[in-house]
């Protein structure tokens, strides 16, 4: 099949694009309102940009309650999602009003950032400590103003779980993280192959 998406004539019921970017990684992404509010909600519209600086980056569907936060506080954090972690992270996208916890509502624990004031997953393996870089406005359709907004922030600080840390390495699988697909599918990385560059 082909599709032009000015048109979006793909046929069928649900846009198939989202399942051919796939597996994206999920930004669990914890920050706080400039009321001390503190929010959780999964993005995967997420990933890593750079190492050096490390820039991360997510994409809003409109000003969710992330996105007001960060502009308004200026830092975040993007916990791994992970097998263990699935119905807690599922629960944490609920569309609830901005005075919501969702650590409360999806009964998970915080722990302290180093860096940042936004706590945590204490029981995610990973911790990105960001502090917010800029929001680049999308536009839509013919230019006219879209209703995304990409989140770019600097990963200033990195929490590793030690356990996941063998001889100097770590043990990605073993963290069991999980990615969206399309439609509500998810998968879960618990192997990796290794495969050199070319000299
Ligand atoms: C696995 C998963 C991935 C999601 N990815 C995105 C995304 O990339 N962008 C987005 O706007 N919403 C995404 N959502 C929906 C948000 O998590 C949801 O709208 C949430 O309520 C936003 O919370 P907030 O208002 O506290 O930021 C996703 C939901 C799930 C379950």
């Amino acid at each position: 099949m082909f599709y032009g998406t000015e048109e979006n004539n793909h046929g069928h019921q649900y846009d198939p694009f989202k399942a051919v970017v796939a597996p994206r990684p999920i930004g669990w992404i914890s920050s706080i309102s400039a009321s001390g509010v503190v929010n959780l909600a999964p993005y995967s519209f997420f990933n890593a940009m750079s190492d050096n600086p490390h820039y991360v980056v997510f994409g809003s569907s409109g000003r969710k309650d992330s996105i007001t936060n960060i502009v308004e506080t200026g830092e975040f954090v993007c916990n791994m999602a992970t097998w263990e972690l699935r119905e807690q992270m599922n629960q944490s996208s609920a569309a609830v009003e901005a005075g919501v916890d969702e650590f409360e509502l999806a009964g998970l624990e915080k722990a302290d950032s180093v860096l940042v004031k936004p706590p945590r997953v204490a029981a995610s393996p990973v911790g990105l400590e960001c502090k917010y870089v800029k929001t680049v406005d999308l536009p839509g359709h013919d230019n006219a103003a879209g209703g995304y907004a990409i989140v770019v922030g600097q990963v200033i600080g990195v929490y590793i779980d030690d356990k996941f840390i063998e001889d100097g390495r770590v043990n990605t699988a073993a963290m069991q993280p999980i990615m969206r697909m399309g439609y509500s599918e998810y998968t879960v990385v618990k192997e990796a192959f290794r495969m050199r560059r070319p000299e």
